[in-house]
């Protein structure tokens, strides 16, 4: 008897717990899973996971090169939420609640053993890309066409200067919008 009213009383326990995940801080109910709930708050404001060097899948890495000198003047390293990259092969979409985050950094460039080389230095901010396929934020500027749009600066990895994707974005996206809107060609774990 006492086994059962211990048992009860852990389902009852769990069921609160589950309850307090599926529902936000405002009492509305969260819009993600954790995963993505730890980037995008109930209203939509995004933010910069913490720990996407350590939990997220690398994609690929963009070189821009340096104008009329050898080397690249920015580096680009762009990162998915775990199983992103599973998802995506199984049948080329990115799942609903998927983040992108793409690092900008300044080059240093100098004579290695190699030859001239450019390497990541500076860290001037991260774009964010968050999946919606629901369209859970149509009040906000910074959701539209499938996804969440944020530029960070270095500086404040919790507040966006972006106000709306539409200026900020959507113009330089237009060449990968068939692909969602994402330069998929650069990442070879995609393919
Ligand atoms: C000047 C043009 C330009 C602007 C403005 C721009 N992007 Fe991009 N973005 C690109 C290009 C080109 C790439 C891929 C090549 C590279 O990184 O150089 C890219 C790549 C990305 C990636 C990596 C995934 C992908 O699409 O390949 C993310 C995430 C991203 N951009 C988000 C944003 C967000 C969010 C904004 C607005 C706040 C934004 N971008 C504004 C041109 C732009």
């Amino acid at each position: 008897m006492r086994i059962v009213d211990a048992l009860g009383a852990t389902l009852a326990g769990l069921s609160v717990i589950a309850a307090a995940t599926a529902y936000g801080q405002a009492g509305t109910p969260s819009q993600y899973g954790a995963t993505t709930a730890a980037v995008v708050d109930d209203k939509g404001n995004m933010r910069v996971p913490a720990d996407y060097r350590t939990s997220y899948q690398m994609l690929g890495t963009w070189a821009v090169a340096a104008d009329g000198k050898p080397g690249s003047k920015e580096m680009h390293v762009v990162y998915a939420t775990p199983g992103t990259i599973a998802a995506y092969r199984k049948d080329g979409h990115f799942p609903d609640g998927t983040v992108l985050v793409k690092e900008v950094f300044k080059t240093a460039t100098k004579p290695m053993t190699t030859g001239t080389v450019s390497s990541a230095d500076t860290l001037a901010g991260w774009f964010i890309m968050v999946k919606d396929d629901v369209g859970r934020f149509p009040e906000n500027k910074l959701w539209g066409d499938g996804w969440g749009w944020a530029w960070f600066d270095a500086a404040d990895p919790k507040k966006t200067t972006s106000t709306d994707y539409k200026k900020d974005c959507q113009a330089c996206h237009i060449p990968a919008k068939a692909s969602d809107w994402i330069y998929t060609h650069g990442y070879p774990p995609l393919k």
